[in-house]
């Protein structure tokens, strides 16, 4: 038996060895094990050159163990060979769902996929990457396996290429990036769903016999009914602290399918890519299709450190600038909708000053002529500055912003266009509708055609025009509030079926030659809030919108499932004047990311405007901790009236902890002390509570000391009341 272990490639390993494997004897069954920190996934090639999964879970103390969990694991017979495939090709002798589906050149619909060589890269002293050649014996067409393992992190980035060598076109009808296998007695799925303001509304379930499939069809603002991130628990419900459980998500912003089948053996088949409805892709002779990558972590000690194997993967990794700092801001949607000019926004730009954040974020409306936008039924596509509410273009709002002392941002929606507008009339082949059909709009409008390069330039531009306009512009929020209908492309003629994977191709490309040119530029990814969160987003952007639904009790929620998967750092909240909490409660809930205001800030009284002053600067002293800390979920707003979260910075030296009400019935409160995590237990701290209202004492007494090991075994009670529904509470390591 031969059997090759990458772990030798871990960290102590040089940068770039390349370990290639090949010429495997048929006899012979070899392990592929590829470790993380805490995980493993053992791959296996059996006797008859069949890659397949033998295990994905926590580490085995000894790696020659791994080549022993085949025969271990062997169950009920599989009478196909197959129920374990590591890419399980359709139309052989498969039986189950596959991961791949193809239409030869000859119309044969058969695939089977043989091993043919692998190879382990490693790419930085934390990043491996592991490729598996796959071929096809009778036909001249392959897949290649890549396995993008980040070790610190726990997590892995999973996808592959498929390339077609044979004469005629070949037909994809599926193609998923990943076919992950996993054994337990028990899954349980906790997935979301959503629609506008309700965004990462929790389900969890058992999941019995068949297939669940997790999708989307809206090709853009493709998550306003579901997202792709999901988690399986093994077993049992994981907790935050206990339990073993997968976290998955589609690093893609299109149509996604995630399909969970509990096969004949008990294992659970979870196969994630993007969607193939309608979604048939034509491969000629020599092209390679590369499917987006699924990324995923496994935790064997429950959900929290999951989340925090992301956070850390995504922030080091995979979000823009994950390391970076984030502009705090006041935006004027709320405050003032469609309805401003020039002089209205220099009020609002010493607001900004006055507030004392670092940005103004001028919303929608700015623009049209013709068909001015004062209202969402008209203007998208005609990016010029509407000239009765600036006569002086964006640049001189740029230039009173500098005399302000602040920075500006701006608010597009450049994949968009209203029938009323310049850009409709002029380009009807650029906007997605079906020809023979009537047009039906969501939100009044329609998308624009991002498989044709030439729109891709104009979006292009129109974002590149803004910066050319205004080279200070400091910000972009940018929007995408519609799904499509009636999908069709005039650019693409005969190819239909390749239109909502072209799409997103598309957006891609503009994205890539926006960061060219403009690396770091904050941008913010919002769908008519969080319609497009996704990893694959993600890399060009610094943060998303959660939601339009800026109600605190609501946020409290909706920020709280985000956080399993993604990093605090990239969830832009803002103080508005939804819902029905105190100005402080809404103030502590947008801090929990990065704060942002859409309030008139000139209507505040003069003690609400100095809570807020005070609340900047208190958030300027924390945001670090925030924002790189690792986070920690204390009390579940689902199980309790009590919701807490705690930052902790990495070296332990000081932790911020967020404390709120979520159900005001008489006499709710926390009436017990909390229980804090990830503090050092020999270390001692202070406690103090911020962001106190003007005039109000705090209860918590900022004199007396704990250990770490006190706070986390005892804990502390924030005092949650109806009286004091949201408090903070400042830790800090104190030397007696
Ligand atoms: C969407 C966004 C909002 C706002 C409006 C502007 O709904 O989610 O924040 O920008 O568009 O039209």
């Amino acid at each position: 038996m031969r059997y090759i272990s990458i772990k030798y490639l871990q960290p102590c390993f040089t940068a770039f060895l390349v370990i290639t494997m090949s010429g495997f004897t048929a006899s012979a069954q070899q392990t592929i094990p590829l470790e993380t920190a805490d995980n493993v996934l053992v791959l296996q090639i059996d006797q008859t050159k069949r890659l397949n999964t033998l295990y994905l879970g926590a580490k085995l103390a000894n790696t020659t163990d791994y080549a022993l969990i085949g025969d271990a694991r062997s169950s009920t017979a599989d009478f196909t060979g197959m129920f374990r495939s590591a890419y399980t090709p359709a139309g052989s002798r498969n039986v189950l769902e596959p991961a791949i589906s193809v239409t030869h050149a000859d119309g044969n619909n058969s695939l089977d996929l043989q091993y043919v060589s692998h190879e382990s890269k490693k790419l930085a002293a934390d990043i491996s990457l592991l490729s598996i050649r796959l071929k096809d014996p009778a036909y001249n067409f392959e897949v290649t396996l890549f396995y993008k393992s980040y070790y610190e992190e726990n997590v892995i980035e999973q996808w592959c290429t498929i390339t077609s060598g044979e004469k005629g076109t070949v037909t994809l009808q599926k193609f998923a990036s990943a076919n992950l296998n996993l054994q337990a007695k028990h899954y349980w799925l906790r997935q979301y769903h959503g629609d506008w303001a309700k965004e990462m509304r929790p389900d969890e379930t058992e999941l019995t016999h068949g297939i669940k499939t997790l999708d989307s069809k809206l090709g853009t603002r493709a998550n306003l009914l579901m997202p792709s991130v999901f988690m399986i628990s093994l077993d049992q419900p994981a907790t935050e602290d206990a339990g073993q459980v997968l976290f998955g998500a589609l690093e893609w912003s299109g149509n996604f399918r995630t399909d969970l089948e509990i096969d004949p053996q008990e294992n659970l088949r979870v196969i994630s890519g993007i969607n193939n409805y309608a979604s048939a892709y034509q491969l000629k002779p020599g092209e390679t299709f590369e499917t987006p990558a699924f990324v995923y972590t496994f935790s064997a000690k429950g959900k929290g450190p999951a989340s925090r194997n992301l956070h850390n993967w995504a922030r080091n990794y995979k979000l823009l600038d994950g390391k970076g700092t984030r502009l705090t801001l006041l935006n004027n949607w709320e405050s003032t909708y469609f309805d401003f000019n020039e002089s209205r926004l220099s009020g609002l730009l010493k607001d900004t000053h006055n507030l004392g954040v670092d940005l103004f974020l001028l919303d929608d409306g700015w623009f049209g002529n013709a068909y001015p936008r004062n209202s969402d039924h008209a203007g998208l596509g005609d990016w010029q500055e509407n000239r009765r509410k600036l006569p002086n273009g964006i640049a001189e709002i740029a230039k009173t912003a500098q005399a302000d002392g602040v920075k500006f941002g701006i608010w597009v929606e450049p994949e968009m266009v209203n029938p009323q507008s310049d850009l409709y009339h002029r380009h009807p082949d650029w906007v997605i509708k079906q020809p023979q059909r009537d047009e039906y709009y969501f939100r009044n409008q329609l998308v624009l055609d991002l498989s044709n390069a030439q729109v891709q330039d104009f979006v292009f531009h129109t974002v590149d025009s803004l910066f050319i306009k205004d080279p200070g512009l400091a910000y972009i929020k940018w929007d995408c509030n519609s799904v499509i209908y009636n999908a069709y492309s005039v650019k693409l003629g005969n190819l239909q079926s390749q239109f909502y994977v072209d799409y997103v191709r598309g957006l891609y490309n503009v994205l890539k030659r926006l960061r060219s040119k403009y690396p770091v530029v904050p941008m913010m990814l919002c769908s008519g809030g969080g319609g497009r969160v996704d990893y694959g987003a993600l890399q060009y952007f610094t943060e998303y919108w959660p939601s339009d639904n800026t109600d605190p009790l609501e946020r409290i929620f909706i920020q709280w499932e985000y956080s399993y998967f993604y990093p605090a750092i990239a969830s832009a909240n803002h103080v508005t004047d939804w819902g029905k909490q105190s100005l402080k409660y809404r103030v502590d809930a947008a801090m929990m990311g990065k704060l942002g205001f859409d309030i008139v800030v000139s209507k505040l009284s003069p003690v609400d405007l100095k809570f807020c002053q005070d609340a900047v600067a208190a958030y300027n002293g924390i945001k670090a901790v925030v924002w790189q800390g690792d986070q920690f979920r204390l009390a579940n707003p689902d199980q309790g009236s009590v919701a807490s979260m705690l930052y902790v910075k990495p070296d332990q030296t000081c932790a911020v902890m967020f404390n709120y009400l979520v159900n005001f019935r008489y006499g709710e409160g926390s009436h017990s002390p909390i229980l804090l995590k990830g503090l050092d237990a020999a270390k001692r701290y202070r406690v103090k509570e911020i962001n106190l209202y003007p005039g109000v004492k705090p209860v918590i007494d900022e004199q007396k000391s704990y250990s770490g090991d006190f706070l986390g075994k005892i804990g502390i009670n924030p005092v949650v009341t109806n009286e004091r529904s949201s408090v903070v509470l400042l830790i800090n390591e104190s030397n007696q």
